[in-house]
Parts: structure tokens; C-alpha cells; sequence
């Protein structure tokens, strides 16, 4: 077992990929984004009307440039949890019609495993445990993985996720959608220290702060106000770039102090990050520096595998069927759902 084809139609990128354990024989991604840049942000039922017109399209391509037949794929698998239900449902049903048609064992993924294992495409020898920072456009957690299967999540965000942050502020700022790149771009021309922004801290009693947990939402709050006082006062055309640079650099202080600090406490030498955020050049660079101090060792995605695809969704599927997991072919799909 190692061959694995995974379809993933989870948000607003229709994908499908193949690979051999943890190498990349073909990956396919479909991004909607021209389609829902114009209402600002995903639109379910338009999203799943597009992965219906397109999922066949993307399978058949990852197939011929994987140069592989039916009889030479081990398994087929598919994100089934959490995401938008409807679009959940058009990668099911492709998934599940392609394991009945040519007998193939099937297997249902959580989303979130597949943004943990996307770090394998980078180093194949990576073993748990590990501490993962998972930073995407839904998700914001520290989870401590065990083994394949086996995650306990240490903390998470009490609001907006980290992705979710920056595509809100980049809406503020008028940047577009999605604004975590366009973010990114912006911050390495302007000055991160020009406008002190608070980290968001959650407050425990006692007077002490949650060690892991995080918070943007007053964050994202400061940015508004900041914003309105510029404008009051006649500072425009706004400072983009040292207010970009500002906002990222105070989610990117969030992000890596509670991840050295968890892998600290936890024994965890290793940090491996995943999720949309995890292609930021800032918490790249900030976060190598801070775990090189403490002897800790971090790991990135290769950049096309930080946002949504299969790739990722088919390594952890290879490594649940080589242990002899399967799903059954009633396998429903669930919005939300811990990992
Ligand atoms: O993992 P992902 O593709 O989808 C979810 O599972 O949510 O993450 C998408 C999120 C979006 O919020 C997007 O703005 C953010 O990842 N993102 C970034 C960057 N690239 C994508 N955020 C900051 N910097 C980036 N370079
Ligand atoms: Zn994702």
C-alpha cells in the first residue's frame, strides 16, 4: 500500500493529487478564488456548484500526469471533516463512486491531519512526536502529535483564526481578497514597529495569561480604530505597508511565543507548522530565529502545500492505509468536527 489518489473539496479549491507515501506524483489545485474575490470571501453553494463542474476534470488530470492506470493506485481518499458541507460532499461521492468502481480500499481525512502531514512533503523522515502549530483560514491550534492518528490539541484560538485575521484586516485596508498574501507582500515594505498593536492575551484568574490559547478578534478591533483615527486626522492615503507590516508582525509575536513555549513545556524538539498561515514570510523567518535559540527545530510545507491541496490529504491517508485503516463506503461528511 503506498499509491494513494485523495480528492480534497473541502473550502474554495478544487484538488486531487497522488502520491507515493510522502512523495508528490501529481498535485492538482483549482483555486475559486476569481469566483468569490467579488463578494469578499467563499461562498458555499457557489463553491460547491463550481467543485461539481471541475472535480472530475482535476482528478483526470492528477492521473495522466501521475502517468498511472487504475490498477497501480492502492487507495483512494478524501477530506470528509470539517469544512463547508456541500463541497464536503461533491469530493465524497467522487471519492467514494472511484473506490466501488475500481475496488480500492476508501478513506475519509480530517482536514486538519492533512495540513499536519504537509510537512512531510518536506522531510519524509519527520516521526512524532511533535508539536504542531496548525494556522489557517478556520483554524488556529497547537497540537501535540503522538503518533499517526493520535492529536491532542493544547491550544487554539477563543475567535477569529489567524487566516481569518489577516483576511479581515486586508478588507479594512482595502487590499482584496484573500489578504493573508497580499498582507505578506505589503509588511516587507513597511515598518513593523511604526504602530504598537496588542498580541491578544487570554486572560486566566488569577492574573496570569493563557500560555497557548490566542485571540485576534481585539486585534483586528485595534487595527479599525487605528484606522479611524489616521483617517480623522488627515493622514491619508492610509500607510498600508506600516500598518500591514504592524498587524502581521504583532500576530506573528502571538504565533511563535506560544509555540516555543508549548514545545518548551512539552519536551516537543520539534515544531512543525501547517495551514494557509504557514506560507507568511514573517512567521517563516521569526519563528526559525526563535526556535533556533532554544536548540528547537521547525519545519515548513513547501509553499504550494502550505494552502488547501490533496498532496497533503493523500500522504496521511498513505500513512492510515499502511497501518490498515479504512473507512466504511457510509461515511457521511461533518462541518465541524476535532481533529
Ligand atoms: O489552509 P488554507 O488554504 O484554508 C483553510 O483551511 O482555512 O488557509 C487559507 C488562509 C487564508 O485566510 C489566507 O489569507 C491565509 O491562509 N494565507 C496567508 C498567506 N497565504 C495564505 N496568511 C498570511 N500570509 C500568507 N502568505
Ligand atoms: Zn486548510
Amino acid at each position: 500500500m503506498a499509491i494513494v489518489l485523495a480528492i480534497e473539496t473541502s473550502c474554495d479549491e478544487t484538488a486531487a493529487a497522488i502520491v507515493n507515501n510522502c512523495h508528490v506524483c501529481s498535485s492538482v489545485v483549482s483555486s475559486q478564488i476569481s469566483l468569490h474575490r467579488q463578494y469578499g470571501g467563499v461562498v458555499p453553494e457557489m463553491a460547491s456548484r463550481e467543485h461539481v463542474a471541475i472535480v472530475n476534470a482535476a482528478i483526470s488530470q492528477a492521473m495522466q500526469s501521475a502517468h498511472l492506470n487504475w490498477s497501480e493506485i492502492d487507495g483512494i481518499a478524501v477530506t470528509s471533516a470539517p469544512g463547508l458541507v456541500g463541497a464536503l460532499l461533491v469530493g465524497l461521492s467522487a471519492a467514494k463512486t472511484l473506490a466501488v468502481l475500481h475496488h480500492k480500499p476508501f478513506l475519509g481525512v480530517h482536514h486538519l491531519e492533512g495540513h499536519i502531514y504537509a510537512s512531510y512533503l518536506t522531510d519524509p523522515t519527520l516521526q512524532p512526536p511533535f508539536l504542531c502549530l496548525l494556522v489557517s483560514g478556520g483554524h488556529t491550534s497547537l497540537i501535540f502529535v503522538k503518533n499517526c492518528g493520535d492529536y491532542e490539541t493544547l491550544g487554539q484560538t477563543r475567535d477569529d483564526a489567524a487566516g481569518e485575521a489577516f483576511d479581515k484586516v486586508a478588507r479594512l485596508l482595502d487590499l482584496g481578497y484573500p489578504g493573508g498574501p497580499a498582507i505578506d507582500l505589503l509588511a516587507a515594505q513597511g515598518n513593523p514597529q511604526r504602530f504598537p498593536l496588542p498580541e491578544g492575551q487570554i486572560s486566566l484568574p488569577g492574573g496570569v495569561y493563557h500560555p497557548y490559547d490566542t485571540s485576534f478578534s481585539g486585534l483586528k478591533t485595534a487595527v479599525l480604530r487605528l484606522v479611524q483615527k489616521l483617517e480623522q486626522t488627515g493622514q491619508v492615503p492610509l500607510p498600508v505597508a506600516d500598518l500591514a507590516a504592524s498587524f502581521q508582525a504583532a500576530v506573528v509575536r502571538a504565533l511563535t511565543r506560544r509555540a516555543i513555549a508549548c514545545a518548551l513545556d512539552y519536551g516537543l524538539g520539534t515544531i512543525v507548522v501547517g495551514g494557509g498561515v504557514a506560507a507568511n514570510r514573517g512567521l517563516r523567518q521569526q519563528l526559525q530565529q526563535a526556535a533556533a535559540l532554544h536548540n528547537l527545530h521547525v519545519l515548513f510545507p513547501p509553499m504550494q502545500f502550505c494552502t488547501d491541496n490533496a498532496a497533503m490529504i493523500a500522504c496521511a491517508a498513505a500513512d492510515h492505509l499502511n497501518r490498515g485503516h479504512c473507512s466504511p463506503l457510509t461515511l457521511g461528511v461533518q462541518s465541524r468536527l476535532a481533529i
